[in-house]
């Protein structure tokens, strides 16, 4: 099957289930997802396996608003990967990488349980997912998702936080969690650093700015 025949299936099954969605994970993350990571597909050397790239971006944050259920996201991820996949006639030999893709998406710097990704795939993926939370979109939905999951937008008290990983909602306030990862090196590839400069600084003067206005001193 054409890649464009079971992308436009997969994308209405998408679409239906994160129809709703107020965590910052709408189609439009997932569709910029996408883009992004075959934009830097494209910039690397290597051969890369777009249709893999391009489901396991679609599906990745699926699960978003079963979190509220107690169900982890990546886990609805892999679960809607096994099912709806092999209906849309998505080619049965790649589903594996692109499960690993959802499984490792959201690995950090300083993640003590790092798994090693198999294929290259997952790296681009998580680079694209990377560089949806760096930058002005990614301040937006940041935000969306703290009002979400009632996680406090700042608080000073939380300077001192270890920033060895841990359950990022449980430890920090919502700008310390940009602030984490805009400390970290983040970026498995040249393409996505090179993509995400420009975000980069633009959200560092956002933290000063914000860091002022909110101590009143602006
Ligand atoms: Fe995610
Ligand atoms: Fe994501």
């Amino acid at each position: 099957m054409k890649k464009n025949e079971w992308r436009n299936k997969l994308l209405k099954a998408v679409e239906e289930k994160v129809k709703g969605d107020h965590t910052g994970h709408s189609i439009t993350h997932l569709l910029r997802t996408e883009k992004y990571a075959l934009q830097i597909a494209r910039g690397e050397k290597g051969k890369l396996d777009e249709e893999v790239i391009s489901a396991a971006c679609l599906i990745h944050d699926v699960g978003r608003m079963d979190e509220f259920l107690g169900i982890g996201h990546i886990e609805t991820g892999i679960k809607f990967a096994e099912e709806w996949l092999p209906l849309v006639g998505f080619p049965e030999e790649k589903i594996p990488k692109v499960i690993e893709a959802i499984k490792l998406h959201e690995q950090r710097e300083g993640d003590t349980d790092k798994t090693k990704a198999q294929y290259k795939e997952s790296l681009i993926v998580q680079d694209a997912d990377k560089l949806e939370f760096v930058g002005a979109v990614g301040i937006a939905r940041g935000f969306q998702f703290a009002g979400a999951h009632k996680i406090p937008v700042y608080d000073p008290e939380y300077k001192e936080v270890d920033y060895s990983y841990k359950p990022l909602e449980k430890v920090l306030s919502e700008l310390h969690h940009i602030k984490k990862l805009m400390i970290e090196k983040r970026f498995n590839t040249k393409t996505g650093e090179k993509l995400a400069k420009k975000r980069v600084t633009f959200v560092k003067k956002f933290i000063d700015q914000f860091i002022k206005e909110w101590e009143g001193k602006l």
